[in-house]
């Protein structure tokens, strides 16, 4: 039995050096994921109003990026496509362009960046007229099987463009056994999967959904018949467990802070790297906050990070990624 005063936690905690020392846990520049948005031109920034200091950037400038957080001891950055209105139509077509923007910019990177690791989302939604990540039946039905179809054609795509890291982040069932079987097929073999295991049906989307364009195309719809109900967790077991047996290499529980209690759960029953996205609306709302002058940026970003780390988490997916490590 531990007794006060033999016992006093307080000891440990008194300096310094002593608190370094007894710390469980670390945050470094190897556990961070950047995520870019990127646009069509040359030399193009553009301000995401939702986001401060998140800017949308042509694949010049992104490169620039790209080599900034490398620099930075950053290991990855997964990037996201924001297309114009006029690419986008009920099946997402431009998904299956060889030469869109998204394969474009791999291809670049993979020339300019090399060691940065490259991670792309598998889904629909940048590319469909509704904002779906799926396509949809005449009654708004997203179909799954059909939509399967699809994404392992965009996943090949992506992957033959060079991408290190699929993250399918669509939700339909079944899709990580597909994309797995055909990249096999076609011997991209150490192409990696990422899966966006637990992704729940959140609220916290919405900056991202302006960043993409997809906000106004989705009007009041919601997706709540494919990605999760927040009110569950033993489902987001199952949701891990299958697809781990289809071949996902990672997975990752999104959005983040409010989930924490999900990854631990993952950590305590599953041997497999996990990610959590800390996504738009969480980046967000500190921002502002600290814009506000009631939160200190830099102490509550890191501090989100530590309580990732604790949770579980391998790596943390966050808009900060580079802003943090320069606070470090
Ligand atoms: C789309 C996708 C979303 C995010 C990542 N991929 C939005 C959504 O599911 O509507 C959200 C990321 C964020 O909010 O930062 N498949």
């Amino acid at each position: 039995m531990r007794q006060f005063p033999f016992t006093r936690l307080r000891r440990n905690r008194k300096t310094d050096w002593s608190r370094r020392l007894v710390a469980e846990h670390q945050i470094s520049p190897s556990d961070l994921i950047q995520p870019i948005f990127i646009i069509d031109g040359k030399n193009q920034i553009e301000d995401i109003p939702s986001m401060p200091g998140v800017k949308r950037l042509s694949i010049d400038n992104m490169i620039k990026l790209a080599k900034e957080a490398k620099s930075l001891g950053i290991p990855a950055i997964a990037l996201f496509p924001k297309l114009d209105n006029s690419l986008k139509d009920e099946k997402g077509s431009e998904a299956l362009n060889e030469n869109n923007l998204i394969c474009r910019a791999i291809k670049e990177l993979k020339d300019k960046v090399p060691d940065i690791g490259v991670i792309a989302d598998i889904a629909l939604d940048p590319y469909t007229s509704h904002g779906h990540d799926g396509v949809l039946d005449e009654k708004g039905n997203i179909l799954n099987d059909e939509t399967l179809d699809i994404l392992i054609e965009q996943s090949l795509i992506i992957a033959h463009a060079g991408c290190d890291v699929l993250a399918p982040s669509d939700m339909m069932d079944g899709r990580i056994k597909e994309i797995r079987a055909i990249l096999e097929s076609e011997g991209l073999i150490n192409t990696q999967i990422l899966a966006y295991a637990a992704k729940y049906a959140s609220s916290f989307y919405g900056p991202f959904r302006d960043a993409v364009g997809s906000k106004s195309l989705l009007g009041a719809s919601d997706k709540k018949t494919y990605q999760m109900d927040i009110a569950n967790s033993d489902e987001a077991l199952v949701e891990v467990e299958l697809d781990i047996e289809e071949g996902a290499d990672m997975v990752m529980v999104k959005p983040g802070l409010p989930y924490l209690d999900i990854i631990r759960r993952i950590k305590d029953n599953y041997n497999i790297p996990i990610f959590a996205y800390q996504v738009s609306g969480e980046y967000s709302l500190i921002k502002l906050g600290a814009q506000a002058g009631i939160i200190d940026e830099q102490k509550a970003f890191l501090e989100t990070m530590l309580c990732f780390k604790r949770a579980g988490c391998n790596g943390i997916f966050t808009y900060a990624a580079m802003d943090i490590v320069k606070f470090f």
